[in-house]
């Protein structure tokens, strides 16, 4: 007799080491981990008995694993099902905050999910909603015009053959429904020959995962809450792994910290606010070893300041971004 073994991928907190060392001159206080996921970072934190954890996630899914962590840590460990962009909305008053943690991106177990379909691996109806969502990418593939889809493709994929994709898209839709594997099927014809590693699905489904999870604006206000509810001296980390949220990080980070700037091109500030203690220049980024033993683990990349000043006014960041925020007003749209 066949034994069916159902094997379950585990999912390895990124950079784990390099973040307790950050953070653990801070230890006895309270962090906010505003990806909880499956909780390696939260669990890392508990470990000193003093550290108090108000844990975040947009997926519900993650409020199983959630009841086991209230369960060990009682009231060390608090859990709630809202986006990043709303942790304003927490009650910190009785709080000693020392620092808010983003972990961006997916978990494992998102990934493999097939329900969520936020891989190119997975079959039938997309999706791509990682939770508390308006609309999915079946939505978005099948009812946005052609010039809109191109938006999406080329600002949120940086996908080359933006154009030819989203003519295909629109052509096979007249006589049918866009499923997962069909869309993963025209992006191929399209782009036919592919040398290099990356899959030639990769940008398109990444530039639907940004859009219909509204990305953008989460980690711009996400970023923006976190530095109005921190006290100075609180520290924000940032785990990014693709080039668009990191961009928007150390924009945020070098441009309103001393003498920095985000990058050659950008102009000096002269009447720059200074906001945050940048303490590295260059991001951090995970061990070969670390590298060899989690291989989705190359692309990240760790950048954390520490907040000096207080300021209402975020107009220049917001601004400087209002390209990639304006691509979400499509979904009205639908
Ligand atoms: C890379 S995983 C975090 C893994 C976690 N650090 C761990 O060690 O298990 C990212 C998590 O963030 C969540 N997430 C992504 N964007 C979010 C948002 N805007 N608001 C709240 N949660 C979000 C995802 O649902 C996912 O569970």
């Amino acid at each position: 007799m066949k034994a069916t073994v159902k094997l379950e991928k585990k999912h390895f907190p990124v950079l784990l080491n390099e973040l307790t060392s950050i953070i653990s001159p801070l230890y006895s206080g309270t962090f906010i981990d505003c990806t909880f996921g499956q909780g390696g970072y939260t669990e890392q934190i508990l470990k000193n008995k003093n550290n108090k954890v108000i844990a975040i996630d947009r997926d519900k899914d993650t409020s199983i694993r959630a009841l086991k962590f209230k369960d060990k840590f009682k009231n060390n460990f608090v859990y709630k099902n809202i986006k990043f962009s709303q942790i304003n909305t927490i009650n910190l008053e009785k709080e000693k905050l020392k620092a808010v943690i983003f972990d961006l991106g997916y978990s494992t177990n998102q990934i493999l999910d097939q329900k969520k379909g936020l891989s190119f691996n997975s079959k039938g109806k997309l999706n791509m909603k990682m939770g508390l969502n308006e609309y999915s990418a079946h939505e978005v593939i099948n009812k946005l015009e052609s010039k809109d889809l191109e938006k999406i493709f080329k600002y949120y994929g940086e996908e080359n053959k933006f154009k030819k994709i989203s003519k295909k898209i629109c052509e096979i839709r007249k006589n049918k429904v866009i499923k997962t594997e069909d869309l993963v099927e025209i992006i191929n014809s399209v782009k036919y020959k592919n040398f290099s590693k990356i899959h030639n699905s990769t940008k398109i489904f990444q530039s639907l995962r940004i859009f219909v999870n509204k990305e953008i604006s989460e980690l711009i206000y996400g970023l923006i809450n976190a530095f109005k509810i921190l006290p100075v001296g609180g520290m924000i980390v940032v785990v990014s792994f693709q080039s668009i949220e990191d961009r928007i990080v150390k924009y945020f980070f070098k441009n309103f910290s001393k003498n920095k700037n985000p990058s050659r091109y950008f102009p000096n500030n002269v009447e720059k606010r200074i906001l945050f203690n940048l303490i590295k220049n260059k991001p951090i980024f995970p061990a070969k070893k670390e590298q060899k033993i989690n291989p989705s683990s190359r692309s990240a990349k760790l950048r954390y300041v520490i907040k000096i000043n207080d300021t209402n006014n975020f107009d220049e960041f917001i601004k400087r971004f209002h390209n990639l925020l304006d691509i979400e007003n499509l979904s009205k749209k639908l």
